[in-house]
């Protein structure tokens, strides 16, 4: 029998959180895997790239706006088999940023209260750190 190791992928996401208390999540645009589902905010980490220097960088390309490292608190281990790839996704959380939040690669932007994100489906990975989220704001 052969065993078959699957390639790691290290995407970093971020929990963004307004003066009241909401979470920005967005969903994933039509020709990308995992079309049509919700997710925190991020992408995927360049070989050679911090994790945080990649979220820094995603934000700016994907939402259009400026966070620096230190409002980026390391939060909590996503990590996820997927079929053709091992995901691990360190979550942080951010409360501090300029600019306004615009979508400029997903389909559409929600601020959601923690109690309201199960209504919102997700991407396997994300979803366990919802329950994370609701215990912590
Ligand atoms: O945008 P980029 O292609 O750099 O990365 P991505 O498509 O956002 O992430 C790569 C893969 O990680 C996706 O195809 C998803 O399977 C997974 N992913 C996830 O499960 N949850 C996220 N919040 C982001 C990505």
């Amino acid at each position: 029998m052969t065993e078959s190791v699957l390639p790691t992928v290290l995407v970093v996401a971020v929990a963004l959180i307004d003066v009241d208390g909401r979470v920005l999540i967005a969903k994933r645009p039509e020709g990308k895997q995992l079309a049509g589902l919700w997710e925190f905010p991020g992408g995927k980490v360049e070989p050679g790239e911090r994790p945080e220097a990649a979220l820094i960088r995603e934000l700016r390309e994907e939402l259009g706006i400026e966070v620096t490292e230190s409002c980026l608190a390391p939060f909590v281990f996503a990590s996820h088999a997927y079929e053709s790839f091992h995901l691990l996704m360190p979550l942080y959380l951010c409360r501090r940023w300029s600019g306004v939040v615009v979508a400029h690669e997903h389909a559409a932007l929600a601020w959601v209260k923690p109690d309201k994100l199960p209504d919102y489906p997700m991407p396997p990975a994300d979803a366990p750190l919802v329950a994370w989220l609701r215990d912590l704001l």
